[in-house]
């Protein structure tokens, strides 16, 4: 059974890899991880707000907001973990220590100097950039086009300013998803992850406050990228890496029906260890043995919307479908 995949321009011997997360902080973890056979690692994202905070550029500390904002309780970001010395010092350790690519990743919003930090990444060793363009416009002067325009001169600055492949991790709300795809791969992303979890808080009834706290995925969260990678697959050129909601080896199948090149896992590894990546390879492999595929490539993209005219429209129909079949 061939498992190997190609994943922008880099061949990994199966399409697991380990998506960004606080694993990378852990060098024993990340052995174990490689020996349960992770492809591919995903740093932990460096943030705009860390290395802005570092050298002293114009950011929101409490020293420079006034009081009414402070006392909102915005950060101070230099207090945050692993600053640029650190980051880049961890990414060579793994780069000497383990024999999979270690991708970077980059999470920031706006062109500024942090995007200089692609090119340290790249000397260090970083094999790609996952670059993150996580971010929550609350102002209702700004319009969409002028936030794609903004992402797609971050992603043109840093694909430009260094010589791996970048990719682009979004999240799914643009009104337009397979135009701003073809935007980003000609302004030079090598690829796409989709998606973002939208980190969003819960509110507290007793206490009568806002909570924040990390969820982990569900599988159930695997449905929205099946969506949008059935949808993008028959044209985006570059590469395309699920992430969300991947659990067991049944969820990366249907990825890869849909067309992803590769699957990042993050919630089912920490839920169960490290070695809980053995047995989704050896899940897909049982997969793919008893559906008669002997490798990714005949099946990759099998259940996209590949020759179909108008995925809109058939995506509606279902949705109409639905609808209307529920009885009461
Ligand atoms: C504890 C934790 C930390 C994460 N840190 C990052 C991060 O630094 N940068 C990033 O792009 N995504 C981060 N993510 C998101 C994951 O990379 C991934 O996109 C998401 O968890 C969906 O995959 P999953 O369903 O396998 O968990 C983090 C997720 C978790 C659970």
């Amino acid at each position: 059974m061939d498992l190997s995949t190609s994943y922008l321009g880099l061949k990994l011997k199966n399409p697991f890899i380990i998506g960004a997360s606080p694993y990378c902080d852990n060098l024993s973890l990340c052995q174990r991880l490689c020996e349960a056979g992770a492809s591919a690692l995903v740093m932990h994202s460096f943030f705009e707000e860390q290395l802005m905070a570092e050298t002293n550029a114009p950011f929101v500390t409490e020293e420079n907001i006034s009081g009414d904002e402070a006392a909102k309780g915005l950060p101070n970001y230099s207090d945050y973990h692993l600053n640029p010395e650190h980051y880049i010092r961890q990414l060579k350790r793994l780069t000497q220590l383990v024999d999979v690519p270690i991708i970077a990743s980059l999470n920031g919003r706006k062109l500024g100097g942090w995007v200089d930090y692609a090119q340290r990444m790249e000397d260090a060793g970083a094999a790609a950039i996952e670059l993150n363009l996580y971010q929550l416009t609350a102002d209702p002067a700004i319009p969409g086009d002028e936030i794609e325009a903004d992402m797609l001169q971050v992603v043109r600055t840093v694909a430009a300013s260094v010589q791996i492949p970048v990719t682009v991790k979004l999240t799914p709300f643009h009104s337009a998803l397979p135009h701003f795809a073809a935007r980003l791969s000609e302004n030079g992303a090598a690829g796409i992850t989709l998606f973002n979890r939208i980190h969003q808080s819960d509110i507290d009834l007793v206490k009568m406050e806002k909570v924040t706290h990390l969820r982990l995925s569900e599988p159930s969260d695997l449905l929205l990228r099946l969506r949008w990678l059935s949808i993008l697959s028959p044209d985006f050129p570059g590469s395309l890496a699920c992430s969300g909601g991947v659990h067991h080896a049944a969820d990366a199948a249907k990825a890869l029906l849909v067309g992803a090149d590769i699957v990042q896992v993050v919630s089912a590894v920490l839920k169960h260890g490290p070695e809980r990546l053995a047995e989704l390879i050896a899940g897909l492999e049982a997969w793919m043995e008893s559906a008669g595929y002997k490798r990714i490539a005949d099946f990759r993209g099998r259940l996209s919307h590949r020759g179909s005219t108008d995925a809109g429209s058939l995506e509606r129909a279902d949705y109409i479908s639905v609808l209307q079949t529920w009885k009461v």
